[in-house]
């Protein structure tokens, strides 16, 4: 275990069991589509949509949207930041919109939102994480890995500060690392 690493919450054998599962819904549930286009938020979803998406043998579709809700500390600015020029067409298309984790819920909202304005027929999302809390906007995942208590984690394509997106499980973070 890495030493800023105060426990590991959820194992790297165990986030690969919950990604076969997850991937044969999302498999499922698209069959029928001709083509399925997938959004995922950067940074944090680049692992978990890697892993994911090897995972589901249907004719997608990957772009990647960078978004930015933190600014570096571990509470959201609540200001959503879509920092891309140009957007992917999604005009009558199914996307399945991947991202790390549903915390305040304002990221998700947004970006479906933003999805559905530029006439996305269909948007499922589908995060690693859910947050036990209560969410700034109403908001739900139709696909979930894990849900967590309210607390701040690290790993598996989250950071602290721009660090820890390398480590194969999620974990929580020793407090005096977020404190100095
Ligand atoms: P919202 O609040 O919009 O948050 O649902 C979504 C984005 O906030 C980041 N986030 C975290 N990042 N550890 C992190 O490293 C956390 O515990 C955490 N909670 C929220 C993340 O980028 C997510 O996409």
């Amino acid at each position: 275990m890495h030493e800023d690493i105060a426990k590991v919450l959820i194992a790297e054998e165990v986030i690969e069991k919950r990604l076969d599962v997850i991937a044969r819904k999302v498999h499922a549930d698209f069959a029928d589509e001709d083509s399925l286009q997938v959004v995922a938020l950067l940074k944090g979803a680049f692992v978990f949509m890697a892993d994911l998406l090897r995972r589901v043998p249907l004719r997608l579709e990957v772009e990647c949207l960078n978004v930015a809700s933190y600014h570096g500390g571990t509470e959201s600015s609540g200001q959503v930041d879509f920092l891309d020029r140009k957007l992917p067409d999604v005009n009558g298309r199914c996307v399945l919109l991947i991202d790390d984790i549903l915390d305040t819920g304002r990221t998700l909202a947004a970006v479906t939102a933003k999805l559905r304005e530029m006439g996305a027929r269909e948007v499922k999302t589908c995060v690693l994480l859910t947050k036990d809390k209560k969410r700034a906007q109403e908001v739900e995942a139709d696909y979930s890995g894990f849900e967590i208590g309210d607390e701040f984690v690290v790993g598996y394509g989250l950071d602290f500060d721009g660090k820890y997106r390398n480590l194969p499980y999620v974990g929580v973070l020793d407090p005096s690392i977020i404190s100095s």
